[in-house]
């Protein structure tokens, strides 16, 4: 029984949370796209880690980790999550992978992320800065792109290097008038990574399909949110990657007849970083109420996240183009203490009533949400073991998402830690 855990809304919903959870019965937990720019929160006790490229399973120790080949790999922060990890008892040595196929980040990636969004000004996509359009970019493109399999071979890797910073530094000289990089520090970097990576990296794809063969389990965490998909988002503030579950064949090369359950995060209201259209954000009071109480800002850069009302006809594109048999709704004791609440069933464009997602921007500017307003709930949910015992209208309200969206939600967040969670 292999499974898969992706975002349904704008990435942040508590996958980290979520795939810790069901780590507990897996044996190995692969991620298969985005880069550093996800930020993944699992808190343990008075430990709380933030994962940016290491899969959320690392925090188990013997549960095997897997980067495939559709991540961006960051050398820089990947070294410093595992030195994190060692520093906290937990040693990666024989039971971490890193396809030799996941392309490598490197400095001139950030910097070019962050010309182009100076640049852009106003306009600007309001990425992470972690070098993940620039190095994806370079991945379609081709001709100046760096795998994991290059850095391993020292014969080829300093011409190779070499016609790729030539080549950068023409562009950034010419677009941006920016003093040029130097070839010899980011060599050093890569001599350095070379030595410190070299023993991880392999063929992850024959690794998980001799896992599957042999009857492992396999958790497939998904980084980002379904909105953020490159073709199904809401482009062009996207990121650059298949970030919905219609990733994961060409992020780790297993199709998705070998995974049985996908799993759909969400958040019991909405959340985005960056810009973007959102329509039932609520740059408002209740935005703010759901900002503080929710502690919602980056994990990865820190920024407020922008808040709104649950938005079900987000969510029931999402799992539809995902595929998803399940959700998780995260963070439902963070909406403790409103009077009401609204959930967004469909749209309203140019007057006309529509529940399908339109992921176009021209559209998306002229997006009207029609609410369904349902009774709020004071009591605290935080300890509570069972669906039964949440009060009536917290309940009611799940059951209400649930009966638009489609799709059972089997899990409900009730707080941050590995054991608030409850089952349905
Ligand atoms: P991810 O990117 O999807 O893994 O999510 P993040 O870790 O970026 O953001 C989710 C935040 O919500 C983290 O700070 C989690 O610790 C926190 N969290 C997860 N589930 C719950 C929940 O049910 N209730 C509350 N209050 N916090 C939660
Ligand atoms: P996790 O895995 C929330 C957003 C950025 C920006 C856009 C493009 O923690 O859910 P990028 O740096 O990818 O080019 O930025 O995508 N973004 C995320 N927002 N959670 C994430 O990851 C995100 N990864 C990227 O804020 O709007
Ligand atoms: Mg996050």
């Amino acid at each position: 029984m292999n499974l898969c855990v992706v975002g349904l809304q704008w990435g942040d919903e508590g996958k980290g949370k979520v795939v810790d959870i069901l780590a507990e019965k897996a044996d190995v937990v692969c991620r298969y796209g985005g880069g550093a720019n996800a930020g993944h929160t699992v808190i343990i006790g008075d430990t709380r880690f933030a994962l940016h490229l290491m899969p959320s399973g690392a925090v188990r120790p013997k549960t095997v980790c897997v980067i495939a080949n559709g991540v961006v790999v960051d050398p820089a922060v990947l070294l410093e999550e595992i030195a994190g990890l060692e520093e906290k008892g937990l040693t990666l040595n024989g039971r971490f992978h890193i396809s030799h196929c996941a392309h490598v980040v490197l400095d001139y990636h950030k910097l070019e992320d962050q010309l182009r969004e100076n640049a852009l000004g106003e306009g600007k996509i309001g990425t992470t800065a972690r070098g993940i359009g620039p190095c994806y970019a370079d991945k379609t493109g081709r001709s100046y792109a760096l795998r994991m399999a290059d850095l391993l071979d020292l014969a080829t890797l300093k011409p190779k290097l070499q016609n790729i910073i030539d080549y950068k530094n023409k562009l950034f000289t010419a677009l941006y008038n920016v003093a040029p990089i130097q070839f010899n520090t980011i060599y050093q970097k890569c001599m350095e990574y070379h030595k410190k990576l070299a023993p991880y990296v392999c063929n992850t794809t024959e690794f998980l399909h001799t896992a599957i063969e042999q009857g492992k389990t396999i958790l497939f965490e998904g980084a980002q949110g379904s909105l953020l998909d490159i073709d199904h988002g809401t482009f062009p503030f996207v990121t650059s990657s298949n970030s919905s579950a219609l990733g994961l064949g060409p992020g780790c090369g297993v199709p998705p007849q070998k995974v049985q359950r996908f799993i759909g995060v969400v958040k019991a209201y909405t959340t985005r970083v960056g810009s973007g259209p959102f329509p039932s954000e609520q740059n408002n009071t209740i935005g703010q109420r759901i900002r503080d109480k929710g502690h919602e800002y980056g994990t990865t850069t820190g920024r407020p996240r922008r808040c709104g009302w649950f938005d079900a006809v987000v969510v029931r594109y999402s799992a539809v183009i995902s595929g998803i048999n399940e959700i998780a709704m995260m963070h439902l004791d963070t909406l403790s203490g409103l009077d009401e609440l609204k959930i967004c069933n469909t749209y309203e464009i140019d007057g006309k009533k529509t529940s399908f997602f339109p992921a176009d921007a021209g559209q998306l500017a002229k997006v009207k949400c029609i609410y369904q307003t349902v009774p709020g709930w004071q009591e605290d949910l935080t300890n509570i073991e069972r669906f039964e015992d949440l009060p009536k209208a917290a309940q009611q309200y799940v059951k209400t998402a649930e009966q638009i969206i489609g799709v059972p939600i089997k899990m409900v967040g009730i707080g941050p830690r590995r054991t608030q969670i409850i089952y349905r």
